[in-house]
């Protein structure tokens, strides 16, 4: 697959965009500085099954809160890591029924796994890992995914 590039300045605050790339949908995501906060939070991260992201092979930048090359912008591939769902992006809502402490994130419909808003599993859900981060680079406006 050839690399994609996209224009990312339209991307508020807050708000999610879908890329394509090799048939696999690609979330961008502009993290609020409150998102960036929560991320943080010792609260959060005790009920994540691998908030450093140790596991699995994951780019060096990505072994951190936010798993970004920059703090507010999300790259990640929209992609269940149990069985290939692609997860909604559910900011702010809860879904009580799974999660009445859920701070926002991805919500996987097939089965139910959840993630923050850096991919990062919860722990007690059906998916194993964190969501994967594919290679890409921002230069200025323009995110570019795949090399
Ligand atoms: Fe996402 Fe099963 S595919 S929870």
């Amino acid at each position: 697959g050839a690399p994609v590039s996209v224009d990312i300045s339209s991307i508020e605050a807050g708000e999610m965009r879908i890329v394509e790339w090799r048939g696999k949908p690609v979330f961008v995501v502009r993290r609020t500085p409150e998102m960036i906060e929560t991320l943080k939070s010792a609260d959060l991260k005790s009920r994540l099954s691998d908030p450093e992201s140790d596991v699995e092979q994951q780019p060096e930048f990505a072994k951190n809160d936010t798993r970004s090359l920059s703090e507010e912008l999300l790259v990640i591939e929209g992609v269940c890591t149990h069985l290939g769902c692609s997860p909604k992006f559910n900011p702010e809502v809860e879904p009580q029924a799974y999660d009445s402490n859920w701070q926002g994130g991805f919500f996987c419909p097939c089965h139910g796994s959840r993630f923050d808003l850096s991919g990062r599993v919860f722990s007690g859900v059906p998916a194993p890992t964190n969501m994967v981060i594919p290679p890409h680079k921002i230069e200025g406006a323009i995110l570019t995914v795949g090399e």
